[in-house]
C-alpha cells in the first residue's frame, strides 16, 4: 500500500502535524509526505502545456507526485484551516493537478493511468462556526476528483485555539478509525 499524504501546514509540530502522526502510526506501507511549505514546487502558472501534451512543462519536485499518484493507492490532504478552506500553500501545490483536468477536458484523454485511490481529509481549524467545511470540503472535491480519488471521510479539529488537536478526542479517535479504513480498502 502507498499513501500520499500532503501536509498544508506550515508548523511543523502543529496541530495538523499531530493528526498526521495519528495515521501515520496505523497506515501500513509506504508513505510519501510532502510538506506544501517547503516543497520546491511553483504554482500552475498556467502556460497550457498540458493543452497539447502529457504532464506538466515545470519540472520541479511535482513531477515526483505525478509519478507518486500514477499507482498510489490512497492520498490524504491535511491542512489547517486558512480563510475558511486548506492553506495557500496546499492550494498552491494542488493547482498543479490541473494538468489531469487538461487531459480529460481539453486533449479528451479520458484518464491519466492513474489508479483509483481512496481518500481522506483531515482540517485543524482555530475556530469553530457553522458550516465550517463548506469550502475546504469543496476545493478537496477538486483534489480528489483530478487524482481519481473516491472520499471516505473527513476529520474536523476545530477550535485549536482553545483544544490542541493531539488532546480533541473525537478527532484523534475519527483519523485512526480513517487510516484503519484506508488500510481495509486498499488492501481489497
Ligand atoms: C493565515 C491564517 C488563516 C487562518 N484562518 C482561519 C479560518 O479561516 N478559520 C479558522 O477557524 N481558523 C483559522 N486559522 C487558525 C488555524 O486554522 C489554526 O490555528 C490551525 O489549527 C493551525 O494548524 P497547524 O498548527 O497545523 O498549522 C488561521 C490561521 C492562519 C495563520
Amino acid at each position: 500500500m502507498k499513501t500520499l499524504i500532503l501536509n498544508g501546514s506550515p508548523r511543523k509540530s502543529g496541530h495538523t502535524v499531530a493528526l498526521i502522526k495519528e495515521m501515520t502510526a496505523i497506515l501500513k506501507g509506504e508513505i510519501k509526505i510532502v510538506d506544501c511549505y517547503t516543497a520546491n514546487i511553483s504554482p500552475c502558472l498556467d502556460c497550457r502545456y498540458c493543452y497539447n501534451k502529457k504532464g506538466c512543462s515545470i519540472k520541479d519536485e511535482m513531477q515526483d507526485i505525478y509519478e507518486y499518484l500514477v499507482d498510489c493507492d490512497a492520498v490524504i490532504i491535511a491542512s489547517p484551516m486558512h480563510f475558511g478552506t486548506i492553506s495557500g500553500k496546499a492550494i498552491s501545490v494542488c493547482s498543479r493537478l490541473q494538468s489531469y483536468w487538461s487531459s480529460r477536458h481539453i486533449r479528451k484523454v479520458d484518464k491519466d493511468n492513474l489508479k483509483p485511490k481512496y481518500g481522506a481529509l483531515v482540517i485543524t481549524a482555530g475556530g469553530n462556526w457553522p458550516n465550517i467545511q463548506i469550502l475546504a470540503e469543496g476545493v478537496a472535491d477538486y483534489i480528489f476528483d483530478h487524482t481519481e480519488t473516491e472520499q471516505i471521510g473527513s476529520v474536523y479539529a476545530k477550535e485549536t485555539d482553545k483544544y490542541p488537536a493531539k488532546d480533541n478526542v473525537k478527532a484523534v479517535d475519527q483519523a485512526r478509525f480513517l487510516a484503519h479504513r484506508l488500510n481495509e480498502l486498499c488492501s481489497k
